[in-house]
């Protein structure tokens, strides 16, 4: 049996059905590519949602994984290891913090965001436990992250949820200012919407958010898992706006393929955590500590903040030209964070098409099309991948032409059906 038949029938078997899997199987990467089992080449728009930032199995971060696995792989938080502290150092100072917590992925960063600001609104405000959130927002699948991430399709089996959540609708600034309010203590946004199909929010809301929670003495949470590490074109998106939040997550391209998070934060807004306040048994450890730093020295070794400027702004406007004959819309985003709609909605042909031609795309919906690629993406890759994805369009299409013309039929041949 092929690999990838007999992956299929173990998932069947023995896995949760949590995910809806394209029917590939990779074996190897490399920088952007990334090759299958029958030995298949593909470019990598997608990077693993964001997370293989510095490429597939990048030289330096590979060195630093075999060398610390060598050395130590874990001893708890009961005592010190070296790379965890050092890399809180280079982490707070790139990211212009204080502070930094350690854990192991983007909803575990949140998570402690959110307890610190529950504390937060007790200590400094009285019993204030209000958290406003914004529509369309993505922050998790644990119980407090879900909770602030008002998706239906996300919740609805779930509830009840946290409570004193408030939502307000995207870049509504007069509805934030009406929700953030004495028995507020945090609001939490993601600078650029990424789940929900890359929407930036707009500067005015963003500016907004900062000046009520200032007014209220309330923290702002910038959830940078997706738009941070360099993503955006600058270590976090809070440093090109200019809006400087209280406490700052990410996770996904901090570990270089390795599963680390960290929430990061004011000193003022530390404080409010004491010895035994929160935890995890494997955040921070040594070797994803390692690969973390690897992969902050690749970022800034090989200028890669400027390359997503630069190669980011390359994709949005070979993806607008498009527009002349292919039925593209509204192509967003900033640095290597893309985002563009297509109507008719066949994004989801797109993705599998996509496989088909060698290019990895994401769809946020049917309408949507996420391009997350490597910040070592070259100019070539990008061509050889913007190619692959042109003609993934055309056939998607093709198939949905295909498809309305087979609705259309069967209700000619069944009058019964209209
Ligand atoms: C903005 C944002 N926050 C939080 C998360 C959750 O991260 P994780 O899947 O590592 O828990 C994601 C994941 O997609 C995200 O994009």
């Amino acid at each position: 049996m092929a690999l990838l038949e007999e992956l299929q029938a173990i998932d069947e078997q023995n896995v949760m059905a949590t995910y809806l899997r394209q029917p590939v199987a990779f074996v190897r990467g490399q920088g952007a590519r990334l090759w299958d089992s029958d030995g298949k080449e593909y470019i990598d728009f997608l990077s693993g949602i964001a997370v293989t930032s510095v490429g597939h199995c990048h030289p330096h971060v590979v060195r630093a994984i075999q060398q610390q696995a060598e050395t130590l792989l874990h001893t708890s938080n009961l005592f010190y290891t070296e790379p965890q502290f050092r890399l809180a150092q280079k982490l707070c100072a790139v990211a212009g913090m204080e502070r930094v917590f350690f854990c192991n992925s983007g909803a575990e960063a949140n998570e402690c965001a959110l307890k610190i600001a529950r504390k937060w609104g007790k200590r400094k405000r009285g019993e204030k436990a209000d958290i406003v959130t914004v529509e369309g927002a993505f922050h998790g699948r644990l119980f407090g992250t879900l909770s602030v991430t008002p998706q239906k399709k996300y919740q609805e089996h779930f509830e009840p949820l946290l409570p004193n959540v408030v939502i307000v609708p995207r870049n509504d600034v007069q509805e934030l200012e009406k929700a953030v309010n004495q028995r507020t203590c945090a609001v939490i946004l993601e600078p650029i919407q990424g789940e929900s199909g890359v929407h930036p929010l707009h500067m005015e809301f963003l500016q907004k958010a900062r000046e009520c929670c200032d007014l209220q003495g309330a923290l702002l949470i910038f959830d940078e898992v997706q738009t941070g590490m360099g993503r955006t074109g600058t270590w976090f998106m809070w440093q090109q706006l200019g809006i400087k939040p209280d406490l700052l997550t990410t996770a996904k391209g901090l570990g270089g393929g390795l599963p680390i998070g960290a929430c990061m934060a004011s000193d003022e807004a530390a404080e409010v955590f004491e010895r035994g306040d929160h935890g995890s048994t494997f955040g921070g450890g040594p070797l994803v500590a390692s690969a973390a730093l690897a992969t902050l020295e690749v970022i800034e070794q090989e200028n890669l903040l400027q390359n997503a400027r630069v190669m980011g702004e390359y994709l949005r406007e070979q993806v607008s030209s498009w527009r002349n004959y292919l039925p593209v819309q509204d192509v967003r985003g900033v640095g290597l964070m893309i985002g563009f709609d297509l109507k008719p909605a066949v994004a989801r042909h797109v993705v599998r098409r996509g496989l088909e031609e060698g290019v990895v795309v994401n769809a946020t919906s049917n309408a949507t099309i996420r391009l997350l690629p490597p910040l070592v993406l070259t100019k070539q890759e990008a061509d050889e991948g913007l190619l692959r994805l042109q003609r993934a369009i055309e056939k998607a299409l093709y198939d949905y032409e295909i498809e309305k013309a087979l609705a259309a039929n069967n209700e000619s041949d069944n009058p019964d059906a209209r």
